[in-house]
């Protein structure tokens, strides 16, 4: 009776760390076995009251003992604080997050278009066909609405319309021409969606930075006046730009942009491939079609649209090889842009 009176008042107190506990009570040489020796000279009627009493106590110091492993941490008292804080031991480094690399050129992409006027806009990644395509101007048959490039949702129940995750953010020039009239100069920003393999050059999912600037006289040369000075803005003060006739549905004429290869200045690496040039863009005239589905009067007005992937610009700004470090997020890459 004593030694249980004992051990519920080390419970309540926690005088013994687990370890004296279990020294004292529980081994080789403790208190319970040299009762169970004492218990094996007591004889007859007495056995049978005195085993269930040791029995018990076996129970309970075990209870204890597990009880006092899982508070020594905690509650050990400061008398025996020594036993656990062990002073030479490293300190706990407190390390300080750094920004995303795309979130770094995102937010350095908005501001350099801030400063010519631009203000941000945003819309839905789970879109209609109607702004991710038609309105746009692909054709009922363009193949880029096909399965290898769309993620389509199901049909939305009442309006029947496709839905798909955008593939582009130029949904959102529609919906901005649909409620704000000329002038408009807005970036878009965001996250698109195509049905691609990942591999070091193609992901699934990306950002993207769209442009559109639409008013009175907007010209070719405002289009290319303002990607040269973003190039510059963004990869330097030398940075040459070039123009190659391409195609969208929803840009007539189109241009792609190209940069001069940064890291060689057109000596050739595998950046550029050896061509001294990068591509980072694709522009062009928004297409009066598309300005008219938007009731804009094309006579009235035209605009010029750009659209940029924000993991290639970051991939070309700082060397980076490999696309599907954006989306892993190990620290040993996020680390290396901690303070740009
Ligand atoms: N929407 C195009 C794309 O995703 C990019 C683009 C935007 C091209 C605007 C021209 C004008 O590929």
């Amino acid at each position: 009776e004593n030694i249980f009176t004992e051990v519920e008042q080390f419970l309540l107190e926690k005088k013994l760390t687990h370890e004296d506990f279990r020294l004292k009570y529980l081994s080789r040489k403790g208190v319970l076995n040299e009762l169970f020796e004492d218990f094996k000279k007591i004889s007859g009627d007495q056995k049978r009251l005195v085993g269930q009493t040791l029995n018990n106590l076996k129970n309970r110091l075990e209870e204890v003992h597990v009880e006092l492993s899982a508070n020594n941490i905690a509650n050990v008292s400061p008398k025996n604080q020594s036993q656990v804080l062990d002073l030479t031991l490293p300190e706990i480094q407190n390390q300080i997050g750094s920004l995303h690399p795309l979130s770094i050129v995102r937010q350095k992409i908005v501001e350099i278009f801030a400063r010519m006027g631009f203000n941000t806009e945003d819309g839905p990644e789970i879109e209609t066909d109607w702004y991710n395509f038609s309105a746009l101007n692909f054709a009922e048959n363009h193949p880029a609405r096909e399965m290898q490039d769309t993620f389509f949702v199901e049909k939305n129940e009442v309006t029947k319309d496709d839905l798909l995750l955008r593939t582009h953010t130029s949904n959102v020039q529609i919906r901005l021409m649909e409620y704000k009239k000329p002038p408009i100069r807005s970036i878009m920003v965001g996250r698109v969606y195509r049905n691609e393999a990942i591999s070091a050059r193609a992901h699934c999912q990306f950002h993207q930075v769209e442009g559109l600037y639409v008013d009175k006289n907007v010209s070719f040369k405002d289009l290319k006046d303002t990607l040269f000075h973003f190039a510059k803005e963004m990869f330097g003060k030398d940075t040459k730009i070039r123009l190659r006739p391409s195609y969208f549905p929803f840009t007539e004429p189109s241009a792609e942009i190209d940069i001069t290869c940064f890291i060689c200045h057109g000596d050739g690496c595998n950046i550029c491939k050896h061509s001294g040039w990068v591509e980072i863009a694709g522009s062009g005239m928004v297409d009066p079609n598309v300005l008219a589905n938007c009731n804009i009067d094309p006579e009235e007005y035209t605009g010029f649209a750009f659209g940029m992937g924000i993991e290639r610009i970051t991939m070309l700004k700082y060397g980076i090889n490999d696309l599907r470090l954006f989306f892993e997020n190990d620290v040993r890459f996020l680390k290396q842009f901690n303070g740009l």
